[in-house]
């Protein structure tokens, strides 16, 4: 877990905490919203107020393997002694490859979990992660997912252990410009991976202590944060409390099938990760908890009972554990109508890319599997 600064202003540390590296801060930022409002520029300054000598690098979207190198090429000649990636978790990964890739040789794609043949040293440039939304947890792992969108697509992770930024920056001050659509997307990924790897099974009382903490901030918050609450720095802040939980219990305890099929999902067709895991979650518990009901053995009723303490964490009076999961699976369902989350078919998915990913999706850590038909079905659902 990185060393973590939290609350409103905790970014205003970043010019001594990054002069401390000495050399060339490299900067990693994402959209141009950033720029626009200034906080970019009163960034940069606060860096050089303290004579930290800035390189720029932007990432537009998710990041691939090719961005990474030409990011790496560009610094070449400049010592680079530390990345700060300052925005969403795309920028956060690619930061953490960039990071990475400056201390190995050839292209991040040789290094890529299932993709290259090259396994990561370690040694990277330190890095410090300031995220502007609240979904991926990248800000606490150590892995970058990096993608190539297309037929031979694929979404996969440069991982090491060394990989976990230095410093994590949660300052909400930062997060009140994102707009609903984004936090949605974004948060409902940190729902997800709270509540995958809540009820996985390779889940520890360490990890069941953390998630639940997260979701007891997130899901009173995360409407919020979309509509009245966009503002409000307990609000922002309560989400990118919890989505940076998800981000240590998704490294000790893994993810779900949601996970298992968003992620060859994201190689496929260019939709956002979080938008996928939104529109797969409702139906994966629900069949999840069919598969558990099914199989009834003490470890399926103990992971039912997971489920119904989420279920209580969305507010009922139910006491039934079947009951709150009921309950839990209609709040997910209502989010999504509530939420500005688009449905899959909006970005190009076809039936070709179902039978694809019928079996190109894994179950990963999930409390029992899916079949491949409720995989199908799944997606399907939200088309
Ligand atoms: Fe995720």
């Amino acid at each position: 877990m990185p060393r973590v600064n939290v609350g409103p202003g905790a970014a205003d540390g970043l010019g001594a905490m990054a002069a401390s590296f000495g050399g060339t801060a490299l900067v990693v930022t994402g959209s141009e919203s950033l720029r626009r409002s200034g906080r970019l520029a009163g960034m940069v300054g606060d860096l050089q107020s303290f004579g930290v000598d800035v390189a720029e690098c932007r990432i537009a979207g998710e990041p691939s393997p090719a961005m990474v190198d030409e990011a790496v090429h560009r610094c070449e000649g400049r010592s680079v002694r530390v990345v700060v990636g300052v925005g969403g978790g795309s920028v956060l990964d690619a930061g953490k490859a960039i990071a990475a890739m400056l201390k190995e040789s050839g292209s991040a794609a040789d290094y890529l979990e299932g993709v290259g043949t090259r396994k990561p040293s370690g040694r990277s440039v330190p890095m410090i992660a300031v995220p502007t939304t609240s979904g991926t947890g990248s800000e606490a792992t150590k892995n970058a997912v990096l993608s190539r969108v297309g037929v031979d697509g694929f979404k996969k992770s440069l991982r090491h252990d060394n990989y976990v930024p230095r410093l994590a920056i949660l300052d909400p001050i930062l997060c009140v410009s994102a707009p609903p659509a984004v936090t949605a997307a974004c948060g409902m990924d940190a729902l997800t991976q709270l509540i995958e790897s809540y009820v996985s099974t390779q889940a520890s009382p360490l990890t069941d202590a953390l998630a639940v903490e997260g979701l007891r901030h997130l899901i009173p918050a995360l409407p919020d944060a979309c509509g009245r609450g966009a503002a409000d720095f307990d609000c922002r802040g309560a989400v990118a409390y919890g989505a940076f939980l998800s981000g240590v219990t998704l490294a000790h305890a893994g993810l779900g099938v949601v996970h298992g099929v968003a992620g060859p999902m994201g190689g496929l067709i260019a939709v956002p990760h979080g938008v996928a895991c939104a529109n797969l979650l409702p139906f994966a518990v629900k069949a999840t908890l069919d598969n558990l009901a099914a199989a009834d053995t003490p470890a399926s009723k103990a992971a039912v009972d997971k489920f119904a303490r989420i279920g209580k964490l969305f507010g009922t009076s139910y006491t039934d554990p079947l009951d709150c999961c009921r309950h839990l699976v209609d709040c997910l369902y209502r989010w999504l109508d509530r939420l500005p989350i688009p449905r899959l078919g909006g970005y190009g998915l076809t039936a070709a890319h179902v039978d694809r990913l019928r079996q190109a999706a894994s179950n990963k850590n999930n409390p029992l599997p899916l079949s491949a038909d409720q995989i199908a079905q799944m997606i399907r659902d939200r088309w």
